[in-house]
């Protein structure tokens, strides 16, 4: 069992309340929101408008994916944008302890996020401090790429690392999510999946949704 983050990329953005409201009357636990600036990615998503459009109809908390540079600046306004978790790149902040900490002041649940070829050792002194992992499973920047396999060996890394230490993080995985690899995602350890364009481009997505989550 996980709980499913869909991705709101992956939506009709010509028809966002009908799809946000598509993801209320589902077993999602979260709507996964991805902010792209074209800088730390090569993709513009949306912003702050949106995320406050998407957060006026949502009745599930909204976990933000910040794929931008310096993220710090925007956190008052994603907080007011209704914002319940953020989480950052490891690789677009220096003073990742101090970014977290900010997060966490503003009475939000505070994430970080690896890229692919970024190890998850690196986080070994930050575990403590965040409530969730996000695993990237492609290179961040657009939906519907390609699985990359190497995620499984860096998912069971992190449990270990979770286990040995005791701390109590979630262990989200982003990318490529679904129904073939979702339970082998789940048996290393995977708490949250998020998936995009498995759920929206599929002919019954609430469906879609509570088999995910059975993974
Ligand atoms: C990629 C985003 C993902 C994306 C996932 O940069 O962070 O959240 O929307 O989409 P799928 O599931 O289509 O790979
Ligand atoms: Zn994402």
């Amino acid at each position: 069992m996980a709980e499913i983050a869909p991705s709101i990329l992956a939506a009709d953005f010509a028809n966002l309340q009908r799809d946000v409201e598509m993801l209320n009357a589902s077993s999602a636990g979260y709507i996964h929101v991805d902010i792209m600036d074209g800088m730390f990615v090569p993709n513009i998503s949306f912003g702050l408008p949106v995320c406050e459009a998407i957060h006026k109809h949502a009745k599930k908390p909204l976990d933000v994916h910040l794929m931008i540079e310096q993220p710090d600046r925007y956190f008052e306004a994603f907080k007011k944008a209704g914002a319940s978790c953020l989480t950052v790149h490891y690789e677009a902040c220096p003073h990742l302890h101090r970014t977290i900490q900010h997060i966490k002041e503003l009475g939000m649940s505070a994430g970080v996020a690896l890229n692919p070829h970024t190890p998850v050792e690196v986080l070994t002194e930050i575990l403590g401090d965040v409530s969730l992992v996000l695993i990237m499973s492609v290179n961040p920047g657009f939906g519907g790429q390609k699985f990359i396999e190497n995620t499984y060996k860096k998912i069971a890394k992190l449990n270990s690392l979770r286990e040995e230490s005791g701390y109590s993080f979630q262990i989200e995985v982003d990318g490529g999510v679904n129904q073939q690899n979702a339970p082998l995602l789940v048996r290393e350890g995977v708490d949250i999946l998020v998936a995009g364009s498995f759920v929206f481009s599929s002919p019954n997505p609430i469906e879609t949704i509570a088999q995910l989550k059975n993974s």
